[in-house]
């Protein structure tokens, strides 16, 4: 019998992430080169033309894994027996705007559809939040999915993490496949932590093969602001990294990996306050995150790990102080 296709909805199809993500999702590398699947793409009103544009375009590609494509702003459509939800729509931050009305506007946008999911998603929703700020909206979305197990609820900082890859690579002249045990700690932002005393390379500690100062004002900045140059080169955010990012995520979630990094929510692990979603080292089992354990963490790593958890908190508390969750 023909496998029943696995819905998959994107919110912001219609936008820069959306038209690098969905012909790949389409395409089969979001779940498996077996796996139909069927596309809901959910859009603000005005945008509802734009997505319908794309998904003429994916109909003109012909994939054979790809079984159909709604398109709807309605939220309770979109999220109706969904398997998989790539919430990317957000309000970007405007000039003037402050940041509690930034978590605010986003409020607006992940509480209603937190709820939509926890009325109409399919008992294994998974839910990777993509539009910023990241790990704060899959806090809001989640406090608003009681009904749904919090795990379910995630945020990216994978982009950060084939970032971190990538810089340290280049450092040391290696392909990326050699490097293993990468992690980001924290929120996806600024204050990030990405850490090399337990990556490895050749079975090497990769802080052992670089220059403190290398690591301190050169990657560790460089991947943290890496979002802001890219800004500041293309003029626009980055879209098809992180939509290859999004891609990996839930990749390597549904069918497993040793080693990576995701935002999830914290069991107080490492110090981080129980239920912030923050990122962390995970293995993926199962089908299910697991925080890898029994990690070394040095005063360097813990100055700043706790650092952007402290951002976290905070933005918890506003939005907690806003009403929001
Ligand atoms: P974009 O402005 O091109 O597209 C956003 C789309 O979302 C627009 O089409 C808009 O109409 C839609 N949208 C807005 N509100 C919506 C709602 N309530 N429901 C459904 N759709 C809605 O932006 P983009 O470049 O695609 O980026 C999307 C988000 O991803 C931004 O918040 C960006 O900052 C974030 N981002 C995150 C990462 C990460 O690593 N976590 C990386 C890059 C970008
Ligand atoms: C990125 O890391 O590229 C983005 O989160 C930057 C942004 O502000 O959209």
């Amino acid at each position: 019998m023909a496998q029943t296709p696995v819905k998959v909805t994107v919110t912001g199809a219609a936008g820069q992430i959306g038209y690098a993500l969905l012909f790949r999702i389409a395409s089969g590398q979001l779940l498996g080169a077996d796996v139909p699947v069927k596309l809901s793409l959910l859009e603000i009103p005005q945008a509802v033309k734009a997505a319908e544009g794309t998904a003429m375009e994916l109909d003109d590609c012909a994939f054979p894994l790809l079984s159909g494509i709604e398109i709807t702003d309605d939220p309770n459509v979109a999220f109706d027996g969904a398997n998989v939800a790539l919430l990317v729509g957000a309000m970007p931050r405007k000039a003037g705007m402050e940041r509690g009305d930034l978590l605010e506007a986003n409020g607006g946008i992940f509480g209603p559809q937190g709820k939509a999911i926890n009325d109409h998603a399919a008992d294994d929703i998974r839910v990777l939040v993509v539009g910023n700020p990241a790990n704060t909206n899959a806090l809001i979305a989640q406090q608003h999915a009681p009904d749904v197990p919090a795990e379910r609820f995630t945020a990216m900082t994978r982009l950060d993490h084939n970032r971190a890859l990538s810089q340290l690579a280049a450092k040391l002249q290696v392909p990326v496949t050699e490097i293993k045990k990468m992690t980001i700690w924290g929120n996806h932002s600024a204050t990030q932590y990405p850490d090399l005393f337990h990556a490895e390379v050749g079975g090497k500690i990769a802080a052992e093969l670089v220059d403190e100062a290398w690591l301190r004002d050169t990657f560790i900045p460089t991947v943290a602001k890496r979002g802001a140059a890219i800004i500041d080169a293309r003029g626009a955010s980055s879209a098809a990294s992180a939509a290859n990012a999004a891609i990996d995520h839930v990749f390597d979630w549904v069918n497993g990996t040793e080693w990576t990094s995701a935002a999830i929510p914290s069991d107080g692990s490492y110090g981080v306050p129980e239920g912030i979603i923050s990122s962390f080292p995970v293995a993926s089992r199962d089908g299910k995150w697991e925080i890898i354990q029994g990690l070394e963490i040095d005063a360097f790593s813990r100055e700043r790990i706790d650092a952007s958890v402290r951002e976290l908190t905070e933005e918890r508390d506003a939005v907690r102080a806003l009403g929001l969750i």
